[in-house]
């Protein structure tokens, strides 16, 4: 009975152990925390940050980890679900952006930032469906200066 009970235990710490492993690269992000680190570490343009945090919210609601696989075959990784239709390619580099989709679901938001601001440049924020159904309408945005003590105008 109490062996049972120890190989039980011990069971689930390494399940618990596995599971952790698992989800230890990716991140999800604080609003607030990701609003100071586009516009501190990035310089994403103040003017924008309320559409970019919108956009992400929307998009992956923050978190590096999210693939959605769409029905035309390609799918779109990371905080800013960045498609392998053009932008990146799976497996290895390539795309537009040169990137490996992949490498966009980790915690190391550098590769992702630097894409993203491409298709900004070259497409807007419009590439974005996310952001076209809920952040178009600039009434959606989030007022950062309330949230997390930003100013933006
Ligand atoms: C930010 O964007 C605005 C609006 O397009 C532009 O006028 C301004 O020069 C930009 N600021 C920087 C620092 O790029």
């Amino acid at each position: 009975m109490k062996m049972a009970r120890y190989n039980f235990l011990l069971a689930s710490l390494l399940l618990s152990c596995l599971l952790w492993s698992a989800q230890v690269d990716g991140k999800e992000y604080m609003r607030c925390q990701l609003a100071r680190e586009l516009l501190q570490k990035y310089n994403i343009n103040k003017t924008f940050l309320s559409n970019w945090i919108c956009l992400i919210e929307h998009e992956s609601n923050r978190d590096t980890k999210v693939v959605k696989r769409n029905p035309n075959g390609f799918a779109s990784y990371g905080l800013f679900q960045i498609s392998s239709k053009e932008w990146c390619r799976v497996s290895r580099k390539g795309g537009i952006c040169d990137k490996k989709c992949e490498d966009f679901l980790d915690d190391n938001i550098d590769d992702d930032v630097q894409c993203a601001k491409r298709i900004f440049e070259r497409v807007g924020f419009k590439n974005w469906p996310g952001w076209t159904a809920s952040c178009r309408n600039t009434q959606n945005l989030p007022n950062l200066g309330l949230a997390c003590n930003i100013q933006t105008v």
